[in-house]
């Protein structure tokens, strides 16, 4: 039996590999999976890039903040964050709550090579490229590493790797 008896939030940037790593986990802890984005698309009926365009940014980050505290009043699962989840601080504290906050990190170029061909990133929209996302990154990078409980490097490492490095560490 593992020790982990609470929530794991996988969080980082977009394609630092949170919904991946998070299939690992859920197959390796026998735990339910929450995919935030995809829950949020499945509730209002339209993709992620169709609630910024008619309801703007503030109005996403409203309803990712109730999901949060949904979360909470679950079982403990894997819950793959959005990659904006931790700019509230109040979702940081009621992630805190309910499990351990799991960041993991990319450089830019890899992150590039994982989002290049995606069209419902909105925040990337019209910024697809290494300096932006590297800017980007390094604006939102306190803000992840003051909410991290762990942090796990992703580049160059498999995802079996990735995920039995988080459980052994989680486990320590
Ligand atoms: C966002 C990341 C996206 C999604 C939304 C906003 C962000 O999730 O929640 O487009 O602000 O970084 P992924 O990290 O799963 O791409």
């Amino acid at each position: 039996m593992s020790k982990i008896d609470y929530n794991i939030f996988l969080i980082g940037f977009m394609g630092a590999g949170k919904s991946t790593i998070a299939r690992s986990l859920v197959q390796k802890l026998n735990f339910p999976l929450i995919e935030m984005d995809e829950r949020i698309v499945k509730e209002q009926g339209m993709p992620i890039s169709e609630i910024f365009d008619r309801y703007g940014e503030e109005h996403f980050r409203d309803i990712e903040s109730e999901l949060v505290k949904t979360i909470g009043t679950l079982e403990p699962s894997v819950v793959s964050c959005g990659g904006g989840t931790v700019l509230r601080p109040e979702n940081v504290e009621n992630m805190k709550k309910s499990g351990k906050i799991v960041f993991l990190t990319a450089t830019p170029q890899t992150i590039y090579e994982r989002v290049k061909n995606s069209s419902d990133r909105p925040i990337l929209n019209g910024h697809m490229n290494v300096p932006y996302i590297a800017e980007l990154m390094e604006k939102r990078r306190p803000v992840y590493e003051g909410a991290a409980e762990l942090t796990i490097s992703t580049d160059g490492k498999s995802r079996e790797e990735i995920a039995d490095e988080i459980i052994r560490r989680l486990e320590e």
